[in-house]
């Protein structure tokens, strides 16, 4: 058990052991004063599997767990449409709360959660895993110092392979994921425009499809208006191309490209073409470093009584614009998203 001198450690649950708890599981385990207390899954099997390799008590219900174990947090990392109840059950019993993304699956069931936590005085973080990333902490960095000058555009593509073949049956269930990739995959691209371009989305226009026989979309394509003005395309497909994984901001002054293979470079204007310059090399380890960081963020806005690095309010962000996305492909139309209510007052 780690702990910090002198203290006692930061005693963590996760509710959820299906594959990216490991990693989570990992993270508590690399922190010195972090310790996992236990752990729970409906799957009683992959509970028992999490907390044996982690030398921990596990549980098939999280009310359970919470009751025997009384943790200081827990991390969510359940289906999508449970992260909304697993955190306000976790706020009442007076737990703070990790939640994987996406936050939730409505604007509302965010609400609810935020309210809870602020009712319980819990601190509530999002799993946005790429803010502690150090390819995009540079690139917020550079764009913030004008190193483009004045940004005017983003082009952000991702592409994975989103087949009931691929990944557990729950994530094409459209109740429990509350979409396909775009609601699960491109999560991380909306919060990469919405962090990189410097605020949330305004106006959005998207259209979906779904592969024969599947009940979610497996392809997604949207332009995307941010609150400050600049525009962003963003393509999320899931059939047949190879891994990319690509975010290119470009500016007055030049372009930068974030990209999951080559990393961080920059390019300057009027230098034509080439390989422009790389500023961050990706790292093989840099996402199991970046969930660590993540955790130790967690742990000390519980323990200093602020709110974590990717707050309630942002993670509801990258929900509204997702589900404007939906929307819009559900009506053909413009989409604009209406002022968060505890923004409008
Ligand atoms: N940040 C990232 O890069 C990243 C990567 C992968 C997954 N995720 C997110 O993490 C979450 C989990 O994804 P995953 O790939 O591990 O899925 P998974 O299906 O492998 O794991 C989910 C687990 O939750 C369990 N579960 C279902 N209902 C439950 C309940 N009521 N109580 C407790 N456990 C319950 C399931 O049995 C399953 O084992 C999702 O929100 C996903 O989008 C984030």
């Amino acid at each position: 058990m780690n702990s910090t001198p002198g203290g006692r450690p930061f005693r963590l649950g996760i509710v959820g052991a299906g594959s990216i708890a490991e990693t989570h599981a990992a993270a508590a385990a690399a922190l010195p004063g972090v310790t996992v207390a236990g752990v729970c899954d409906v799957r009683a099997d992959a509970a028992r599997e999490l907390a044996a390799r982690h030398d921990t008590a596990w549980f098939a219900d999280h009310h359970r767990m919470l009751d025997a174990v009384r943790p200081d947090g827990v991390i969510v990392t359940a289906p999508h449409a449970l992260h909304a109840p697993i955190t306000v059950d976790a706020a009442a019993a007076g737990v703070h709360v990790l939640v994987e993304k996406p936050m939730a699956t409505t604007v509302a069931d965010c609400e609810l959660m935020i309210a809870a936590c602020r009712e319980h005085r819990v601190q509530l973080g999002v799993g946005h895993v790429l803010h502690h990333l150090p390819t995009v902490r540079e690139a917020r960095r550079l764009l913030g110092a004008g190193d483009i000058g004045r940004p005017a555009v983003i082009a952000e593509r991702r592409t994975a392979h989103y087949a009931p073949d691929a990944r557990p049956g729950w994530f094409f269930d459209p109740e429990l994921a509350g979409g396909g990739i775009l609601m699960n995959v491109g999560a991380h691209s909306i919060d990469k425009i919405h962090w990189l371009g410097g605020a949330p989305a305004e106006r959005v226009v998207a259209r979906v499809s779904s592969k024969p026989g599947v009940a979610v979309e497996t392809e997604a394509v949207g332009l995307l208006e941010l609150a400050n003005g600049l525009a962003a395309a963003i393509s999320v497909t899931g059939t047949g191309l190879p891994f990319h994984d690509q975010t290119e901001i470009v500016g007055d002054d030049g372009a930068l490209r974030l990209s999951r293979d080559t990393g961080l470079s920059v390019f300057r204007a009027g230098s034509g073409s080439g390989d422009g310059t790389l500023v961050v090399r990706p790292e093989d380890d840099d996402i199991e470093a970046a969930f660590r960081d993540q955790l130790a963020d967690f742990v000390d806005a519980c323990r200093s009584q602020r709110p974590p690095a990717v707050d309630g309010a942002y993670g509801r962000s990258v929900v509204a614009t997702a589900t404007a996305m939906y929307q819009s492909a559900a009506r053909t139309e413009l989409v604009r998203i209406a002022p968060l209510a505890s923004e409008a007052a």
